[in-house]
């Protein structure tokens, strides 16, 4: 097969991390008889400094004409002062909007190997972690008016949460066709008791769960979902929510599998041209030295092997190449243990994809 994949490296860590998943799957290509052509494309503070915009219309294009998108991270420091609506997330909000990838799937799944790098008690981990956060991305206060003025001696800001019942209606869907092929159980999270938009979300979700006589519906307030996601986090199959509770959920479902660093995301609307980007951030403070763990790139590469080019071996390949290194004890800093072997961000990219064999799938 031949596929056209965007690739936007970004800011900070984003060019290290993008390249070590571009040697895996360059390795996949080669094993299976693939060819991925790469189509460079900026955005973010790179396209700032590039352009002196943080989206150009020719990344949309790219986007657009590709068969998927890879994405390392965006945003850094030295743009941290320009207004909200050029800053370099803008340009991630703008793609995932143009491009209609109004679910996200973050997936917070526990390597073994890494038990020892979470922070929860053993006796909570070993009970495992196998959960997805399928996050609403194109809607709610992201994409609401943002405003920000001065009366008299006094400054306000507003930012509006909007949700339509179609764009929960859709969401719900994912969440629970997601279910569907796991263990049956979605998990809804919301602040229904303060918030209409949260009382919408409910009602709406509510009506689908009839679609799914099978899937188990429950639904939590997010202030108790962050207090469960620490205290029984086996409790969980698949969480529904929308896009900001999603961000902040989904950071903290990946820190208690160990580390931010291996979880990757798939960004996907309508058709099978999705976004895959690992849910860690540019990690300004480590960029440029060859440290920052290339894991949840090479993971977000596999995903969109699955999902969108319907590659399941060769997913589930990388999945076991990344296994196998991890078996061997080789670690970035970030999830660095006692007793491991610490390699760098290049070295651990070269060792996953010296661990692609295809008979190994
Ligand atoms: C994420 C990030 C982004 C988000 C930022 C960079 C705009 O935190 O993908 O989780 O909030 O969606
Ligand atoms: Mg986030």
């Amino acid at each position: 097969m031949k596929k056209t994949i965007a690739v936007i490296k970004g800011d900070g860590i984003g060019p290290e991390i993008v390249k070590e998943a571009i040697r895996v799957l360059d390795r996949i290509a080669e094993e299976f008889g693939h060819t991925f052509v790469y189509h460079e494309a900026l955005a973010g503070g790179a396209a700032i400094d590039a352009c002196g915009e943080c989206l150009p219309q020719r990344t949309v294009d790219i986007c657009m004409a590709s068969d998927s998108v890879l994405l390392g991270a965006v945003g850094g420091p030295k743009w941290d002062d320009l207004p909200g609506s050029q800053r370099p997330e803008k340009a991630l909000l703008e793609i995932r909007s143009k491009m209609g990838l109004y679910a996200n799937l973050r997936p917070a799944i526990l390597f073994q190997q890494l038990a020892d790098a979470s922070p929860l008690k053993p006796a909570l981990v070993q009970k495992g972690i196998d959960f997805i956060v399928v996050r609403e991305l194109t809607g709610g206060i992201y994409f609401g008016e943002h405003q920000t003025w001065q009366k008299g001696d006094e400054c306000a800001a507003s930012d509006l949460m909007l949700y339509t019942k179609r764009e929960i209606e859709r969401i719900a869907r994912v969440a629970f066709d997601t279910a569907m092929k796991r263990k049956k159980h979605v998990t809804s999270v919301d602040k229904a008791n303060v918030l209409d938009t949260s009382r919408l979300w409910r009602k709406t979700v509510e009506e689908i769960a009839k679609e799914y006589p099978e899937v188990a519906l429950d639904h939590m307030y997010v202030d108790n979902a962050a207090m469960q996601l620490c205290k029984n986090p086996a409790q969980f199959d698949v969480i529904l929510t929308e896009n900001m509770f999603g961000d902040i959920l989904s950071d903290e479902a990946s820190m208690i599998t160990g580390t931010i660093g291996t979880i990757g995301s798939s960004s996907l609307g309508e058709g099978t041209c999705g976004m895959y980007e690992p849910i860690h951030g540019s990690a300004p403070d480590i960029a440029g030295q060859n440290k920052a763990n290339p894991i949840g790139t090479i993971l977000s590469a596999a995903m969109m092997l699955k999902y969108s080019f319907g590659m399941e071996k060769e997913s589930a390949c990388v999945e076991a190449a990344v296994n196998t290194v991890l078996d061997g004890g080789y670690r970035t800093l970030d999830m660095m243990s006692e007793g491991k072997m610490l390699v760098s961000c290049s070295e651990m990219g070269t060792k996953i994809a010296a661990a692609i064999h295809k008979t190994k799938e």
